[in-house]
């Protein structure tokens, strides 16, 4: 199939890219590189051994959208484009709104003028109003969330839904991801994230790489195995195998998955993991719980298992071992 990935240049969207030409598929990428790099696109296509063709530009540009569908002859969209940095969603909420609900109306838009019906969405476990253990997707979801991102991501759900009852031909998947974590095995490509990490992974791939002085572990008093806080980390890789999974299988309608892994790390865990990658302690402390954060969340895999015939098959510490080796090649990032 030749898939547009919009926001392809991204953390998500260079792994897919390879994983999909792995699997036969064309990918064209389109990307305004707001926060990609277009180094990552070139690197994923020498590790993919084609050429993939960046066109650089705003997804919620329907005509940009429409030219780049149809000088491509594209057949499915994946929409990974979009703003996606929590704290800032809630400081910038219009622009969260603008960039990613208009991204999202004019890449659904520009594919229904262009006869395109395949539609893979980059939703997230955020959309679910009650976070907890091995969430199925049946919890309730809904606009009552901490933050803007994630009612953008709940709102294109609702989008989705409604474009699927007006234009039965639609074929969608609407994937939520659980905590995207580690790196191509190559060490080549991976998280770039600007500025201080917010999310844990990178963070303390920083600090063991000595960029950033100690990890600061937000609460050690939940109710979880150790008191921090436990998320379903889903390696970079067995989520992008679960896109093309997705896409394989779409049919008319819309369905909604999680990807996860069903199992729980907590931020010990994971720090325990990284120290014993890089063979040292790495230098933390306990503070204050992050507001709105949630004690659990984990992934309930089933549906995804059954529905889509994919299972993830790397463990946190391969995902700790590839985050460590992307981040031992690359200090700065793309930039070096
Ligand atoms: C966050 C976002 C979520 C988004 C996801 C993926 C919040 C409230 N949620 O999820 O909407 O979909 O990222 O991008 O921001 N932690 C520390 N110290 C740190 C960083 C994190 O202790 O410096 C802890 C957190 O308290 C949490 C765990 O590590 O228990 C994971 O945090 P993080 O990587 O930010 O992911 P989420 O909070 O699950």
């Amino acid at each position: 199939m030749r898939v547009l990935l919009t926001g392809g240049a991204g953390f998500i969207g260079s792994h897919t890219a390879i994983v999909l030409i792995e699997h036969g598929h064309h990918v064209v990428v389109l990307d305004d590189l707001s926060n990609a790099s277009e180094e990552a696109v070139r690197r994923a296509s020498r590790l993919a051994g084609v050429d993939i063709p960046l066109a650089v530009g705003d997804a919620g540009d329907r005509e940009l959208v429409g030219r780049t569908i149809a000088e491509h002859g594209i057949e499915a969209v994946i929409h990974f484009a979009g703003r996606k940095a929590v704290g800032e969603s809630v400081a910038k909420p219009l622009e969260y709104y603008r960039v990613n609900l208009g991204s999202a109306i004019a890449t659904l838009e520009a594919m229904a003028e262009h006869g395109v019906t395949r539609f893979v969405f980059s939703s997230s476990a955020t959309v679910y109003e009650q976070p907890g253990e091995l969430l199925a997707e049946s919890a309730p979801v809904g606009i009552d969330l901490p933050n803007p991102y994630g009612r953008t991501k709940a709102m294109i759900e609702a989008i989705v839904a409604d474009a699927s009852t007006a234009d039965p031909s639609l074929q969608a998947a609407v994937l939520r991801y659980f905590n995207p974590v580690g790196a191509h095995a190559s060490g080549e490509i991976g998280e770039d994230p600007k500025g201080i990490p917010n999310n844990l992974m990178p963070f303390v791939a920083q600090v063991a790489a000595g960029v950033r002085e100690r990890l600061r572990i937000f609460g050690d008093d939940y109710n979880t195995h150790d008191g921090t806080g436990v998320r379903d980390y889903i390696h970079v890789l067995d989520l992008a195998e679960g896109h093309v999974a997705a896409l394989e299988k779409l049919e008319p309608g819309v369905l909604t998955v999680n990807l996860g892994t069903g199992a729980g790390g907590s931020v010990f865990d994971v720090l325990h993991a990284f120290e014993a990658t890089v063979g040292r302690e790495l230098p933390h402390e306990v503070v204050a719980r992050r507001p709105g954060d949630a004690a659990v969340s984990t992934a309930n895999p089933a549906l995804a298992h059954e529905r889509l015939d994919w299972r993830t098959t790397r463990t946190l510490a391969d995902a700790v071992r590839d985050t460590w080796r992307w981040q031992e090649r690359n200090p700065r990032g793309y930039a070096g």
